[in-house]
């Protein structure tokens, strides 16, 4: 059977991960497909320095993607640069000319990827995007086909492998988050700006992507309540443990009555829940179905091969539709209701909560903290204080029972007007169930 051809925009990690995949494992992928992908084209601004694989033979180099996505001996373009500008429009002009579509992008699917599959369906292509969520994890696959029978009710996630490298670094060595991310940077795990992971970023646009795939509704990624964890300390660790439980930058989305509640955030998790065994620069999405109940998907988020694994799988399954004539009919975003969704916002959600203080030492402390819990109708649950010398700084924690996080963020409001406090406390939502 005739061969799908490939252009390739973009040679960096997945990019060139992507090419040693088509190359290394031609042979399978054609057996698996009953037809060669053959790689035509390929792309990026300089493209005269990159080392390609010899067994993809002949293979046209450009530095213009606009001869990537017009060329006639290219039936699908991969988009593998990333960000929101140049990557918009190289995917317009593949639509535009009638070229299917397969992209690893994140953050330009979270932003506009409804409109993008609105005029996919239009203009009679396909279009995938597996790599640009978990990497290596085929979890649109599992949304899209594996379980999409079911009806989901919640979906949470380690989605972010920089911080949860990070974060388990901090509990296993202790350190500071400043030591710890220079760690990751030298190890080449973060980049040198690291606010797109740290700051949750990241993870809120794969979190706008899995809930859209998930629940049908078109999310509008700033509606995603995000905090990163720049203000975890190794000490939040000990406390944790003690509470019998751990730190992870959980991404979340729970179905209820009122709507969908979505947010990133570092959140207490049991020691026990599978989500806390997720360690180093590992992903992991856990979800629950109202009919098939609990799923749970591990693998690496990141890295040109993992990624390279998605986009590959990806041209696959789009080889597949063009050669069965099958071009994409139902949009994965908003086929629940074609209008925005209402978000519900996090304020509303009950949890018990972890208060972290860092104070001088003086008398009366705990009794004015436990003044404006009560005055917001918050109870007090425990008070714990591991050993320390330093009473110019001392930490220490207070649990709450369960809350609103209007009311936990008023009572924090007000405890940091407090003088014996050397920063505002720390809240985090003790996570229940996961
Ligand atoms: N890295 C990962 O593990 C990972 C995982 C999941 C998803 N993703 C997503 O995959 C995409 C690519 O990430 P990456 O890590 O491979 O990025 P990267 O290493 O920075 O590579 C980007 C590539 O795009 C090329 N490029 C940039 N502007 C261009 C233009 N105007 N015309 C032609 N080529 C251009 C660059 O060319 P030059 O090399 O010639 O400068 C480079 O080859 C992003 O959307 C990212 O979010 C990455």
């Amino acid at each position: 059977m005739q061969e799908v051809r490939v252009g390739i925009v973009g040679l960096g990690n997945v990019g060139l991960g992507t090419l040693t995949i088509l190359a290394e494992n031609a042979e399978q992928i054609a057996l698996k497909l009953g037809f060669p992908l053959r790689v035509t084209v390929v792309c990026s601004r300089t493209v005269a320095s990159k080392a390609l694989p010899d067994s993809l033979g002949e293979v046209y180099k450009t530095t213009d993607w606009r001869d990537v996505v017009s060329h006639p001996d290219v039936d699908i373009v991969a988009e593998l640069v990333g960000g929101t500008t140049v990557a918009a429009e190289i995917i317009e002009g593949a639509i535009a000319h009638r070229k299917s579509v397969v992209t690893a992008n994140k953050e330009l699917m979270a932003l506009c990827g409804a409109e993008i599959w609105a005029r996919a369906i239009r203009a009679g292509i396909n279009l995938a995007m597996e790599a640009s969520v978990a990497g290596g994890i085929p979890i649109h696959a599992v949304l899209r086909e594996g379980i999409s029978g079911d009806r989901i009710v919640g979906l949470y996630g380690i989605l972010n492998g920089t911080t949860n490298f990070i974060l388990t670094e901090m509990e296993e060595r202790g350190g500071s988050f400043d030591a710890v991310l220079a760690e990751a940077q030298r190890l080449g795990y973060a980049e040198a700006d690291p606010s797109a992971d740290v700051d949750g970023w990241d993870a809120r646009s794969k979190l706008a992507i899995l809930a859209a795939l998930a629940f049908g509704e078109k999310i509008t990624p700033s509606d995603i309540y995000t905090e990163g964890i720049r203000r975890i300390a190794a000490i939040d660790f000990q406390y944790a443990h003690r509470l019998g439980h751990t730190i992870r930058l959980v991404a979340s989305a729970q179905q209820t009555a009122e709507g969908l509640i979505l947010s990133v955030r570092p959140a207490l998790i049991p020691q026990t829940a599978i989500l806390a065994s997720v360690r180093g620069a590992y992903n992991a999405i856990w979800v629950k179905g109202r009919y098939g109940a609990d799923t749970f998907y591990y693998g690496r988020g990141a890295g040109p091969l993992p990624t390279g694994v998605a986009v590959v799988s990806d041209l696959m399954r789009v080889a597949r539709e063009i050669r069965s004539g099958s071009p994409e009919r139902v949009s994965p975003f908003a086929h629940e209701r074609l209008g925005e969704y209402r978000p519900i916002p996090v304020t509303r959600q009950r949890r018990a909560w972890y208060l972290r203080f860092r104070v001088v030492d003086r008398p009366g402390i705990i009794a004015a903290l436990a003044g404006i819990l009560a005055e917001k109708r918050i109870s007090l649950e425990a008070v714990l204080q591991l050993p320390c010398d330093n009473k110019a700084d001392l930490p220490f924690v207070i649990t709450a029972e369960p809350t609103t996080e209007a009311a936990i963020r008023e009572a924090v409001k007000e405890m940091s007007r407090l003088d014996f406090l050397l920063e505002p406390p720390l809240a985090l939502p003790i996570e229940p169930g996961l």
